[in-house]
């Protein structure tokens, strides 16, 4: 087409003429030149804040918002599908502009908070003008499907009497009485966290889903060569025990197969998020699950509170005074607040997914790493030899012998085994990448400080105006392979955390201090995980029995552990990769 001959007026009316021709291709011209339009004006939007923030004015600088192609969904696509791995990359190429950087999804500012001291401001300061509430609402709605029903329970019960029942989970009370049920089934089931028993038929829910096969049988009965995919090995069977120390013996019982659904249900978590509705492919199995869990937690309720009344709640029910106190004193107060029974089913399931989707995968994380180094493993074995012993059975004059089992020494494996401990920080570091979600209540300003700035390379630390409406999202992952402040980040170093000033005294033993420093693995302020001090406990504790009980080798791989890569989802991170052992018991240390 000749523009200099035709002039403007013939230039649109053939454009038009040839819109009209093809009307596919022009709409595809127009979404590409939307998108580029929307690329173009948030790359000045952004090199504009980019350039403020070099300016030495004193206020506090706008967060730059990082350009997209897709107007509306933004940076949505790259953030559901890379998680922290894209948050990763993105403050990693933003250099020392990077301690701050906002998304923009679905409309709405997400800022990405990476400076550790920034996290801490945002998540310890009780001042600070930041709520969660919106985005339990959300998880409540899109991925437990309450059908409005947490919505609809008034705010002040909501958020006082039945949310502060978690409080409780942190105090020793609860710890104490959660803790001894973990260690004592511990104590009895570690021996046979592989049986030996060849049949589907005899083995455990665990075994069947490790797909556990005998190799070769040893002298006794006691002795075999078994293989078996760790990572559903351990997730079960943590779960398992688990779900039973939550929610009663009676429950696992009458849903066996509750942990699979809750592991299927959570393997859409993203999906459901972002509103996937349940008829796309791929959804469907997981809404069923969710269902079913649903169904499984209304009915365990609704024979609590017969339970409790004094009534009669039936065979299946026949006792019931495990149920732990968090989801017992939960589903009175659900109930005091006139909620209807899917606010208590949805509510308390939430728990249980809670429990289960960090501590399993950190279970398995640890003990691979513990067996992946002769060394450690030897270290390992030899600071908790003391404090996780065998017991032989006593000879109970019947032909079918009890089993051994574990006598372990709980406390001791917290507060004198720093290499266990410092094993179990290391592991979260690298594998344990959370996430805490708020939204902002009034404009503040964040304030980074002299120390990370100077980590970064910048000459003053700065401060950063957030505004009432955007979304805060710390991705504690981004920090926790962070080189600056975790040298050789990729390297699982057990002695990592151990406080510094224990060099000047290299003795080791129970004096060495294990210590969090900068990583915020928990969250915090007011929706911390309530579970921390009973998880700390828990995984420690079946690392520590594994680890003494079983021997283990990869197979494959020419008999070396190699890292089965990471897929990322709403916890810690999952194997990509099928992790296969073979597991031979230890009778005696
Ligand atoms: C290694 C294991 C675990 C890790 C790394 C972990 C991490 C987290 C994180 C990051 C949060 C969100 C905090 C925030 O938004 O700032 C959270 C919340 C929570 N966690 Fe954990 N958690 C673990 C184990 C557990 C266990 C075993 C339980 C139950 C016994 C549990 C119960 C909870 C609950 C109930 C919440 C919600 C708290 C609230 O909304 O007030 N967690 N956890
Ligand atoms: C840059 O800073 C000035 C004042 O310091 C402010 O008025 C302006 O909105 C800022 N621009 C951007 C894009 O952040
Ligand atoms: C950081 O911002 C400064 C201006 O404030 C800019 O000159 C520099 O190129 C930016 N660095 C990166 C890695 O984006
Ligand atoms: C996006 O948000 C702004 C203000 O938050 C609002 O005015 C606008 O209508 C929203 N646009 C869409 C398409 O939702
Ligand atoms: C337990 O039994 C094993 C072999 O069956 C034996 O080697 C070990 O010494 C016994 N330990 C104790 C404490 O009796």
């Amino acid at each position: 087409m000749d523009v200099t001959q035709h002039g403007p007026v013939a230039i649109l009316q053939s454009t038009v003429n040839t819109a009209l021709n093809h009307p596919l291709l022009s709409l595809l011209a127009t979404l590409i030149l939307v998108c580029v339009y929307t690329r173009i004006a948030s790359g000045i939007r952004y090199s504009a804040a980019i350039s403020n923030l070099s300016q030495s004015s004193t206020g506090p600088k706008t967060v730059p918002i990082l350009p997209y192609w897709i107007p509306w969904l933004g940076h949505g696509i790259s953030f559901v599908s890379g998680g922290t791995s894209f948050l990763t990359r993105e403050a990693r190429s933003l250099g020392q502009n990077g301690s701050i950087y906002a998304l923009s999804m679905a409309n709405s500012t997400h800022n990405v908070v990476t400076s550790p001291s920034i996290a801490r401001q945002i998540l310890i300061d009780r001042n600070s003008p930041i709520t969660m509430e919106p985005f339990v609402y959300h998880t409540m709605k899109t991925f437990w499907d309450d059908h409005g029903s947490i919505k609809a329970v008034e705010p002040n019960a909501l958020w006082n009497n039945i949310h502060g029942v978690l409080t409780g989970m942190l105090r020793e009370s609860f710890v104490t009485t959660a803790i001894k049920g973990t260690v004592q089934r511990v104590e009895e089931r570690t021996w046979n966290l592989v049986s030996g028993s060849e049949s589907p038929v005899d083995q455990s829910s665990w075994e069947r889903l490790a797909n556990v096969e005998i190799i070769s049988k040893g002298s006794n009965d006691d002795s075999f060569v078994a293989e078996a995919s760790l990572f559903p090995l351990l997730r079960y069977f943590v779960g398992n025990i688990a779900t039973d120390v939550l929610f009663g013996h009676n429950f696992i019982e009458n849903y066996p197969d509750i942990m699979q659904d809750l592991f299927e249900m959570d393997s859409r978590f993203n999906l459901f998020l972002a509103g996937t509705p349940s008829w796309i492919p791929g959804m469907a199995s997981a809404s069923m699950a969710r269902e079913r869990i649903i169904n499984a937690v209304l009915d365990h309720h609704d024979a609590y509170f017969k339970y409790v009344e004094g009534q009669d709640p039936g065979p299946r029910w026949s006792d019931m005074s495990d149920v732990s106190t968090v989801i017992a004193d939960r589903a009175i107060e659900f109930r005091k607040a006139g909620s209807a029974p899917r606010g208590w089913a949805t509510g308390n399931g939430a728990i249980l997914w809670a429990m289960n989707i960090n501590a399993n995968p950190v279970i398995f994380w640890m003990v691979r790493y513990i067996y992946s180094d002769p060394t450690l493993l030897e270290e390992v074995r030899r600071e908790v030899a003391l404090y996780v012993r065998i017991k032989n059975a006593t000879d109970n004059g019947l032909p079918i012998k009890e089993a051994p089992r574990l006598d372990i020494d709980i406390a001791a494996l917290w507060t004198k085994c720093p290499l266990l401990k410092g094993a179990f920080f290391e592991t979260m570091r690298l594998e344990a990448a959370s996430m805490s979600y708020k939204m902002v209540e009034e404009d503040f300003v964040v304030t980074e400080s002299e120390q990370d700035a100077r980590m970064l390379g910048k000459n003053e630390a700065q401060s950063y105006l957030l505004r009432k409406g955007e979304l805060i999202c710390i991705p504690h992952g981004v920090h926790q392979s962070d080189e600056k402040y975790f040298r050789d980040p990729e390297r699982f170093d057990p002695r990592r955390f151990w406080a510094k000033d224990v060099e000047k005294d290299n003795s080791g033993g129970e004096d060495v201090r294990v210590e969090y420093g900068t990583m915020k693995v928990w969250g915090g302020g007011k929706q911390m995980c309530k579970g921390k001090t009973f998880a700390e406990r828990e995984v420690v504790l079946f690392a520590a029995a594994i680890v003494m009980q079983w021997d283990m080798v990869p197979v494959g791989n020419g008999g070396k552990w190699v890292h089965p890569g990471r897929k990322v989802g709403a916890g810690a991170v999952t194997p990509v990769k099928d992790v296969r052992v073979r597991l031979s018991r230890r009778e005696a240390w």
